[in-house]
């Protein structure tokens, strides 16, 4: 069973080539950053805490993150592989992945790193600000933010899950196409 991570910074294309993949592996495809937005738009108590971090481009504390994605996971039935999106992104985030997977007798099978240079990233985010509106791309500044957190608090994660040869690095630069079969050579 495929238990994937997708990692990269913001704008590095994990959301775009998780759908793809999940939809031609039957995988759920689990979106920390989507889920939090429809709690938003749902107007309900975890939105509105979400939202203060959020459109500031700062991280939601570990403690609200953990929670959610475990109730997630708890709801998937026992043979449904997943992509995670956007989670773990911290330290203690990936330490309480390894424990609830643990429960439910699973484990990550690979973390697919997507690769795209700063600079390609802002371009994104700031073009994807016309197209989708999403209040965290539409300001330069809470773009560099995320980039920075990113940089800073994220990053570590790599090391964790290189020391435990999971993770595969890809080139994210190209045509969406192009990157996803470089993402299926390896999955
Ligand atoms: P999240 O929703 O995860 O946003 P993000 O990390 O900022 O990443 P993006 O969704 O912006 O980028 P992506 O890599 O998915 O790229 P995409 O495919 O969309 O998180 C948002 C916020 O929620 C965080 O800041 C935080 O506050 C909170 N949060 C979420 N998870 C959390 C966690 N675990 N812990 C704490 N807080 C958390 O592509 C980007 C654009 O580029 C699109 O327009 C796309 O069409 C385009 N594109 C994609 N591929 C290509 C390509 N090959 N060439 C050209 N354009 C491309
Ligand atoms: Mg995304």
């Amino acid at each position: 069973m495929k238990h994937l991570v997708f990692f990269g910074a913001p704008g590095a294309g994990k959301g775009t080539q998780a759908k793809k993949l999940a939809e031609q592996f039957n995988l759920s495809h689990i979106s920390t950053g989507d889920v939090l937005r429809n709690e938003i738009a749902g107007l309900t108590e975890l939105g509105n805490l979400a939202k203060k971090y959020m459109d500031k481009g700062e991280l939601v504390p570990d403690d609200v993150i953990i929670a959610m994605v475990e109730h997630i996971i708890e709801k998937l039935s026992d043979q449904q592989g997943f992509i995670l999106d956007g989670f773990p992104r911290t330290i203690p985030q990936v330490e309480a992945l390894d424990i609830m997977l643990d429960k439910h007798n699973r484990q990550i099978t690979k973390v697919i790193f997507l690769d795209v240079p700063k600079q390609e990233l802002v371009n994104r985010l700031s073009s994807r600000a016309e197209i989708e509106g999403r209040a965290d791309d539409k300001d330069i500044n809470i773009i560099e933010n995320r980039i920075n957190v990113y940089n800073q608090k994220t990053t570590p994660v790599l090391d964790f899950y290189s020391k435990q040869n999971k993770l595969v690095h890809i080139n994210g630069i190209g045509t969406i196409d192009d990157i996803y079969n470089r993402i299926l050579s390896v999955v």
